[in-house]
């Protein structure tokens, strides 16, 4: 069994806002899976669906090839986007509390305040904590239990930039010892560092869905002219390396890989007579590239 967690044309509408859009999502075993777009895209509502504490319109979900239930969940620590403790107990007292609600016993407590870096914070009440030590702690309490899959909305909200770092390490730790992550973010930066899948989102809706590798690759753009145009842009169009290419005025704009060698794209285009006017190569960002994704569908 190795899709942790599928869902099928998940749908939900909040009045006029069609929050979610016919998404399915396939999440494999042991991946960091991020969930990115930018605000509003649906994010916090899919998670919240697939925890149980939203209702879909339409649409269903399995976790671990199951129709989903309250076993499935136990095995499922998460953190949504604001973390709800009790301001006048302890961080630790807390913990406790969550961890009766979750029947998880206490035995995981310890670990989750020393791996969140607040262990040395435990006897304080939550309400003297910061923004950042909140985060930390709601990430314990995911942690409470050991589960196999953590759902992570948005983890490093209002965290300076140690604690960005601190969390992504966290992350990545625990996805080396063999625990599935799903990880919500608008931040392209932050699942590009960090997931090994990714599905990106817009106004519900899902736009690409692949690994990391494949779908925020970066790519260089060649520019190139000849006085023949058209010649020019035919005998491109046969070179299998050039992915797309995009006419700019009198320039031909070619999205390549950026291990393609230069020959590879000069040479035809020499043999077939004809001699570039202009050349230049430019490497493109990740950044445009998840921005051209999300023009796309405005
Ligand atoms: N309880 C709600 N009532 C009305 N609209 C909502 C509610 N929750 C979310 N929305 C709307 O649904 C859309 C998706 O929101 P959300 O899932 O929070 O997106 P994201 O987490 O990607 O920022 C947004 O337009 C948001 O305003
Ligand atoms: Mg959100």
């Amino acid at each position: 069994m190795n899709i942790i967690l599928k869902t099928e044309n998940l749908s939900k509408r909040y009045g006029a806002i069609q929050a979610l859009d016919g998404l399915s999502l396939s999440i494999p075993r042991g991946s960091v899976y991020g969930i990115l777009g930018p605000n509003g895209s649906g994010k916090t509502t899919a998670l919240g669906i697939i925890l149980g504490a939203i209702r879909a319109n339409s649409g269903s979900w399995s976790w671990f090839g199951d129709e989903p239930g309250p076993e499935h969940l136990r095995k499922v620590g998460s953190l949504l986007e604001k973390p709800n403790f009790l301001p006048y107990l302890t961080g630790e007292r807390n913990l406790k509390i969550v961890a009766d609600i979750r029947g998880t016993g206490y035995d995981s407590i310890e670990p989750a305040l020393v791996k969140t870096g607040i262990y040395d914070r435990r006897k304080s009440n939550f309400h003297t904590y910061s923004l950042g030590m909140k985060q930390r702690l709601g990430l314990a309490a995911a942690l409470l239990g050991d589960p196999e899959v953590l759902v992570l909305d948005e983890p490093t909200n209002g965290l300076d930039p140690q604690g960005i770092y601190d969390v992504r390490q966290l992350i990545m730790d625990e996805a080396r010892c063999g625990r599935t992550v799903i990880l919500a973010s608008h931040i392209l930066d932050e699942v590009e560092k960090v997931c090994t899948h990714v599905a990106v989102l817009s106004k519900g809706k899902l736009l690409a869905q692949g690994t990391t590798a494949e779908l925020l690759k970066s790519a260089d753009v060649i520019e190139i002219a000849a006085d023949n145009l058209d010649k020019l842009q035919s005998v491109l169009e046969k070179n299998t390396l050039v992915k797309k290419i995009v006419r700019n005025g009198n320039i031909l704009e070619l999205t390549v890989d950026p291990a393609t060698p230069m020959e590879r794209i000069t040479e035809p285009v020499a043999r077939a007579g004809l001699s570039a006017t202009h050349l230049l190569r430019r490497a493109t960002k990740l950044e445009s590239r998840f921005l051209d994704l999300i023009k796309g569908d405005n």
